[in-house]
């Protein structure tokens, strides 16, 4: 690009101003550094523009031909990275302006007619998230096909299931896993949903007020996949909702991942040492040569926050802004620029991680073991020999506190020792204090049970 701006260069919009734009304000105002990006899809909307105009007898066919080739150069040049990106023309629209009338003549400055940048920038924005979300969607489909395809291998590999991050009650590895799978499975939906309030034509906005030529909207709407057009010009232009539910949904994505993120950090410290991630997602110390570090989670959740603040950026940027358009509305693109970058990154890389994960069966066991993960259990096997619960839980509380001391578990306990805390326990308590018992006996929708969590695999693989 070139970034040295030429001072005597007449700007498209100078007609009335007396001296030269300051060389700093210039600087200062133009976007073209990070707009460039959406060259390709301000081609698109310009070129459906351009076909409606000639539908409608506002310029002639000749016209519209010669735009159509010179955008085909200038699509070329752009794909090439050859396209000469200059600050002289402030930002992406009235740099393919300038090129495609230095390349076809008039025609070129023929294409603004009935347009203006405001409707024109809200709609490449709209064009370019709506395929960011298409992208982010089949990335969410990856990670969760990922998800599914070790959940299936572990049905009845048992780990202790936490809560306030004390042994809670055991669950299956796979239910586990299969809780991010439905975090993911909201996700999809937030962004289908924001995609659907998304996909409606700004165009024919013009500047706030609408436009004196007799255009078809619609037309340019269907060309360009859009379901319908906006039916408020002043909200048409200065409209970023989308941009803001976007970033919403992603802020939302990046917050499940930095949860899995903290549990993949923790199950890889040798104490719990229930995984392995692959080699090639960790990074060895400098200093310490026996480290292997779990640096791709660790950045999941420090990326986390990037977006989150991007959130911030874009509320805070629309809060209390005058209708109708503001060149505030310029720095909506960063953020959200930033946004898709780290989303799809993330949700790349971390497909891969996961089909990257050696488990540690033994581990996982050894650990439920530790903890009277199955004290509910035994609770509930008295009250359905007819002990009401509160009175259950204080009998299995005083049994606990029996096999602390002794340090063993619940069910290495002898019949005659449990039944000095109730004269219900029988010699079949010993189904219900195993790991396997426990879990087997959450059978039903959204429980731990093998047979359910199998289940509950099959209909996700089905909803894919
Ligand atoms: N670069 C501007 C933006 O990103 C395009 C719209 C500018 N419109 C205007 N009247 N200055 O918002």
């Amino acid at each position: 690009m070139t970034m040295q701006p030429k001072k005597t260069l007449k700007k498209t919009w100078s007609g009335r101003f007396s001296e030269p734009v300051a060389e700093l304000v210039q600087r200062y105002t133009a976007s073209i550094g990070f707009d460039q990006r959406l060259g390709l899809v301000d081609i698109q909307g310009s070129l459906a523009h351009a076909q409606m105009l000639q539908a409608c007898g506002i310029i002639a066919a000749q016209d519209l031909s010669d735009i159509q080739r010179g955008m085909a150069q200038i699509e070329q040049e752009i794909i090439n990275g050859e396209f000469n990106w200059s600050l002289d023309f402030e930002d992406v629209h009235l740099n393919i302006e300038q090129r495609l009338t230095a390349l076809v003549g008039d025609a070129g400055k023929r294409l603004h007619t009935g347009r203006s940048r405001n409707d024109q920038v809200a709609t490449d924005v709209r064009l370019y998230l709506r395929h960011a979300i298409d992208e982010s969607c089949e990335l969410i489909k990856a990670m969760q096909t990922a998800l599914l395809d070790l959940a299936a291998q572990h049905t009845h590999t048992i780990m202790p299931g936490y809560t306030h991050l004390q042994v809670a009650q055991p669950v299956s590895f796979a239910h586990h896993l299969m809780a991010y799978f439905e975090m993911l499975k909201r996700d999809a939906e937030r962004l289908a949903d924001a995609r659907h309030r998304m996909n409606r034509l700004p165009l024919g906005a013009a500047a706030l007020a609408g436009t004196s030529y007799p255009i078809k909207r619609e037309m340019v709407a269907e060309l360009l996949g859009f379901d319908g057009v906006c039916k408020n010009s002043l909200d048409a232009v200065s409209d970023r909702d989308f941009a803001i539910e976007f970033t919403a949904a992603a802020a939302l994505i990046m917050t499940h991942l930095s949860r899995l993120s903290e549990e993949l950090i923790l199950w890889m410290n040798p104490r719990f040492g229930f995984i392995d991630l692959a080699d090639r997602f960790c990074t060895g110390s400098s200093i310490m040569p026996q480290k292997k570090n779990p640096d791709v989670p660790e950045l999941v959740r420090g990326k986390t926050g990037r977006v989150n603040g991007n959130l911030v950026a874009l509320l805070t940027l629309m809060k209390g802004q005058p209708l109708a358009y503001n060149k505030d509305n310029q720095e909506d693109k960063e953020p959200l620029f930033d946004t898709v970058d780290t989303l799809t990154q993330t949700l790349r890389i971390y497909a891969d991680m996961i089909g990257g994960i050696t488990v540690k069966p033994e581990a996982m066991r050894s650990a439920a073991l530790q903890g009277y993960a199955t004290a509910t259990d035994l609770a509930d096997y008295l009250v359905k020999k007819g002990l009401p619960f509160r009175d259950a839980h204080e009998a299995v509380a005083r049994a606990v506190s029996f096999a602390e001391q002794r340090h063993c578990d619940l069910s290495d306990l002898k019949l005659e020792e449990l039944k000095q805390f109730s004269s219900l326990v029988e010699q079949d308590i010993y189904a219900v204090l195993t790991l396997e018992g426990s879990l087997a006996s959450r059978n039903h929708v959204g429980g731990t049970a093998p047979q359910q969590v199998e289940a509950a695999i099959a209909r996700a693989r089905k909803s894919l």
